[in-house]
């Protein structure tokens, strides 16, 4: 395993491993057995960055989520898990009640909302202190200044370490970062975005946002992060929820921004680099984005334990600077 630092602050910055693990599914759709043999599995390889949220899955069951934390919770202590390894949650996208979702429900970043969720968070997962939290999306009716002193108030109490922010458009999360510098408080320092090889296209409108997709990493957040390399990017998705290797999934709607004509030669240079370097599609994309000019954590999923397994060994990929010059160019 490879590991790099998250954070700037002594007291809370931490070492997290180059690849982190998704428990998004974990006590819904991936039964509680298969769910510990992968966390198991993850943290044997060196794995130490376990990525959940208030929220999940609340969409399996119409519940308003909280399944992956609380087996996470159980796997931590029955393995007996406790600093060595971050587990990062969110708050703002719970549904307010069962049967509702984020898009036409969710909990927001209140000030109360966020003490609240973090509190049923750390209840959850069993810890005194969350190792790092993000605002899920955006709240637009809360003024940016209430959600960063609630934040800022977590970190002061000790019971938050590190902050982050998940799908808010590039001049919201400056914004939040430019107030909280003023204030003196922690700023976000984490930013976690749907990120991949295939690029997507960004002017279609999505479920929150008539502008387009506020959750896809584009690039004014990557010019941001050249500006301000102290700050992690996260790639959620990065393996295209199997799509790389299963037409029907690249296919389906949830992923229509990569239908357009630049798709099909990225995904011949990704054929013949994978050929190339004898790995997987998956392990290239996920080699790219570890090596990238501006390095990306990729937080990935796994249904099993031998998913997992091609991802790991894709920490160890090393691309050559012709195989990664012929993945840039292609387009
Ligand atoms: N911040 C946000 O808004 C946000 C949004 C989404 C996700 N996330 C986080 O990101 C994590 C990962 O997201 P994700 O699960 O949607 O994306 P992903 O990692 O791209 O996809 C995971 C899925 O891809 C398939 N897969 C994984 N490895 C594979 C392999 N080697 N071969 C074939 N198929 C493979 C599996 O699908 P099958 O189970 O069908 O085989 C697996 O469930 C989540 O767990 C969550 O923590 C965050």
């Amino acid at each position: 395993m490879k590991y790099r630092t998250i954070g700037t602050d002594p007291k809370t910055r931490r070492e997290v491993s180059v690849l982190s693990l998704g428990a998004m599914r974990f006590g819904t759709t991936t039964d509680e057995a298969t769910s510990f043999a992968i966390l198991d599995r993850y943290v044997a390889a060196g794995g130490t960055f376990i990525d959940t949220s208030g929220n999940y899955a609340f969409w399996v069951n119409g519940t308003q989520g909280g399944e992956s934390e609380e087996l996470l919770g159980r796997w931590r202590r029955s393995r007996g898990v406790s600093g060595e390894v971050v587990i990062a949650t969110k708050v703002g996208a719970r549904p307010l009640a069962p049967g509702t979702s984020y898009t036409d429900n969710a909990e927001g970043l209140s000030s109360q909302v966020i003490r609240e969720s973090a509190a049923r968070s750390r209840g959850r997962l069993g810890v005194a202190r969350l190792d790092l939290l993000y605002a899920h999306i955006e709240d637009p009716a809360v003024p940016l200044a209430e959600t960063v002193a609630a934040f800022g108030a977590l970190v002061a109490e000790g019971t938050v370490g590190l902050l982050g922010v998940s799908n808010h458009w590039a001049w919201r999360v400056e914004r939040a970062r430019s107030l909280a510098a003023v204030a003196g408080l922690p700023g976000y320092e984490v930013l976690q975005y749907q990120h991949s090889y295939l690029r997507p296209r960004t002017d279609m409108p999505g479920s929150r946002s008539l502008d387009g997709m506020p959750g896809m990493l584009g690039g004014d957040l990557l010019s941001y992060l050249r500006a301000e390399p102290q700050l992690t990017m996260v790639a959620y998705a990065p393996l295209l929820r199997g799509g790389y290797v299963r037409q029907d999934k690249l296919d389906a709607a949830e992923f229509a921004e990569f239908d357009h004509p630049g798709t099909p030669a990225r995904l011949a240079a990704l054929r013949e680099v994978a050929k190339d370097a004898g790995a997987t599609v998956n392990q290239v994309v996920l080699a790219w984005l570890i090596g990238a000019e501006v390095p990306i954590i990729p937080l990935v999923g796994a249904s099993s334990v031998a998913q997992l397994d091609e991802s790991l060994a894709a920490v160890d990929l090393e691309l050559t600077a012709a195989q990664r010059a012929r993945l840039d160019e292609a387009h």
